[in-house]
């Protein structure tokens, strides 16, 4: 894809996504509620986010296939140019009014992530990155910290309650890294917690068992913005895989944070 082309598409998908935000202030539709498994929620507002982007979406350019969390993905092909959408990152935090959910928007071309947009309607904040271009939040380019050592660090640390089986070690992990920075956070929407990654607000998040919508835009505004995203091992994460264990940071502190859990 041609860099004129995929700056076109990138200008036509963001007021698409942040005419979508909209939607997450309906309080009628995010009560209407379904349990996909016993603490993994769907509602109202996740599947119409998910139809109202994926209809513009196709209706700008039917050729790019579309993956989205609240559909059966098993005929998406991992090497074709791909959206992949959270169309509300946050369900939880969406059903009970706490006030952090987000629109997770990604272009990838096989392994590439070309394009990433978070939008967080209540908030109000769009972060966005293009590949080779840097990231921006509301326009204003952002930076990770400046944070050298894991001692002066705040870190977020995501329990995944849709893989509780991890429970005791994922709190293991916070512990250890409790022990070691000022403090630990818990924002509940890893599409968030990458992008306060990557504008300085924290300086890590680590989180089991992600799913490819839940990091694929997060992780280019991050590395856009200077950090670093591996798995748990170092490596890059493979990002059609069911689930991948993510460690973000500034990139200062990330062998510290993975050679303490
Ligand atoms: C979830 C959120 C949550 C994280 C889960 C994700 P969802 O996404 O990002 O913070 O702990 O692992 O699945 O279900 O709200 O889209
Ligand atoms: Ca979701």
């Amino acid at each position: 894809m041609s860099a004129d082309v995929l700056y076109n598409c990138l200008e036509q998908a963001i007021p698409i996504v942040r005419e979508a935000g909209k939607l997450l202030h309906d309080r009628v539709r995010s009560s209407s509620i379904q349990e996909k498994g016993k603490t993994d929620f769907v509602t109202a507002v996740d599947t119409a986010v998910q139809s109202f982007i994926r209809d513009r979406l196709q209706k700008q350019d039917s050729s790019i296939q579309f993956m989205g969390e609240e559909q059966d993905n098993s005929s998406v092909e991992p090497d074709q140019l791909t959206w992949i959408l959270d169309p509300v990152d946050g369900t939880t935090n969406l059903i009970h009014g706490f006030r952090h959910s987000a629109i997770s928007l990604a272009l990838a071309e096989g392994e590439q992530v070309l394009f990433g947009v978070v939008y967080d309607p209540f908030s109000e904040e769009l972060f966005a990155a293009q590949r080779g271009h840097g990231a921006f939040c509301n326009h204003k380019p952002i930076r990770v910290s400046d944070v050298q050592t894991l001692s002066d660090s705040l870190i977020s640390v995501g329990t995944n309650p849709g893989s509780r089986e991890q429970a005791d070690a994922a709190f293991r992990r916070m512990r250890a890294i409790y022990d070691c920075c000022h403090d630990i956070r818990r924002i509940g929407a890893a599409s968030i917690e990458l992008c306060y990654v990557a504008s300085g607000r924290l300086d890590g998040y680590l989180e089991h068992g992600l799913r490819p919508w839940d990091f694929a835009a997060g992780k280019l505004i991050l590395e856009e913005a200077g950090g670093k995203l591996t798995d748990f091992c170092g490596s890059a994460p493979f990002l059609y895989a069911d689930r991948s264990d993510i460690m973000a940071s500034n990139g200062h502190i990330h062998a510290d944070l993975r050679f303490l859990i």
